[in-house]
């Protein structure tokens, strides 16, 4: 199954990715997390990148479609996966459609992640991650146990860069002016479904939950339990 993921910034699609890939075994591809690494690994993505991820535009089409592509490409054709934040423009949904369908993997539904400017600006602002495994907190809705520490790994917290509020301000605007039009664009093609991103995050899992379920999940289930044993 081929999910997408889309919403503002700071709707919470990463938070729930990462929850649908633990307990239902998805494989969780997020543009943001690989650009990051790219960024950090100080490879020629990375450096293409960098200035136009600080200011908080959107890296060029071509950059992304390719990188985007190419980590499709190298995952098994059995496994299921999640788009977190790809595609963010009409022309990658384009691309993407075209090349998932000579995959034979077309996508079977967009998740659409409807959350209040307010939200998202206390979300982000207050957002920490862990600057070894990626592990994301909140400072007040999600604290880590030990405050800067991850409960996960014991490695230090940051805060992303983009999470300045005068950033956070752009990419809003960058997703009101290039990325919100893909809610009609995959409306049209009637596979949208839409989540209150507003909530606590196990009532948006709860939600999410029930939208995938039938048929899709079941079989899952299903399979992975066989799987288990
Ligand atoms: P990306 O990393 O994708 O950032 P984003 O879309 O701006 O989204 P966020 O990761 O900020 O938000 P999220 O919805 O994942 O929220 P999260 O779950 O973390 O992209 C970064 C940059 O990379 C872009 O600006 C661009 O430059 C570039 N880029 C990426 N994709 C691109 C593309 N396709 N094309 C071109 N450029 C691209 O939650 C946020 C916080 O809220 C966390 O602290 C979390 O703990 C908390 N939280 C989450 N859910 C809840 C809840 N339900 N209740 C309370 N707190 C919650
Ligand atoms: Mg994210």
């Amino acid at each position: 199954m081929q999910i997408v993921f889309l919403g503002p910034p700071g709707a919470g699609k990463g938070t729930q990715a990462v929850m649908l890939a633990d307990k239902k075994g998805f494989l969780h591809l997020s543009t943001g997390d690989i650009l990051r690494e790219n960024v950090k690994n100080g490879t020629l993505i990375g450096k293409k990148a960098k200035a136009f991820m600080d200011k908080g535009e959107l890296v060029p089409d071509n950059i992304v479609i390719e990188m985007m592509l190419d980590t499709i490409k190298n995952t098994r054709s059995h496994e299921d996966f999640i788009l977190d934040g790809f595609p963010r423009t009409v022309y990658q949904a384009n691309n993407l459609d075209r090349e998932l369908n000579k995959l034979k993997l077309p996508i079977d539904m967009v998740v659409y992640f409807k959350a209040s400017i307010k939200t998202v600006i206390l979300r982000l602002t207050d957002r920490r991650l862990c600057s070894k495994c990626g592990a994301s907190y909140h400072i007040t809705n999600m604290p880590p146990k030990k405050q800067g520490v991850c409960d996960k790994c014991g490695s230090e917290l940051y805060q992303r860069k983009d999470d300045s509020e005068k950033t956070i301000k752009k990419r809003l605007e960058v997703y009101n002016s290039q990325t919100k039009e893909l809610i009609d664009y995959y409306k049209s093609q009637g596979i949208l479904k839409e989540v209150s991103g507003d909530m606590e995050a196990s009532k948006v899992y709860s939600e999410l939950s029930e939208i995938l379920t039938p048929p899709f999940l079941l079989q899952r289930d299903a399979s992975k339990q066989k799987e288990l044993g």
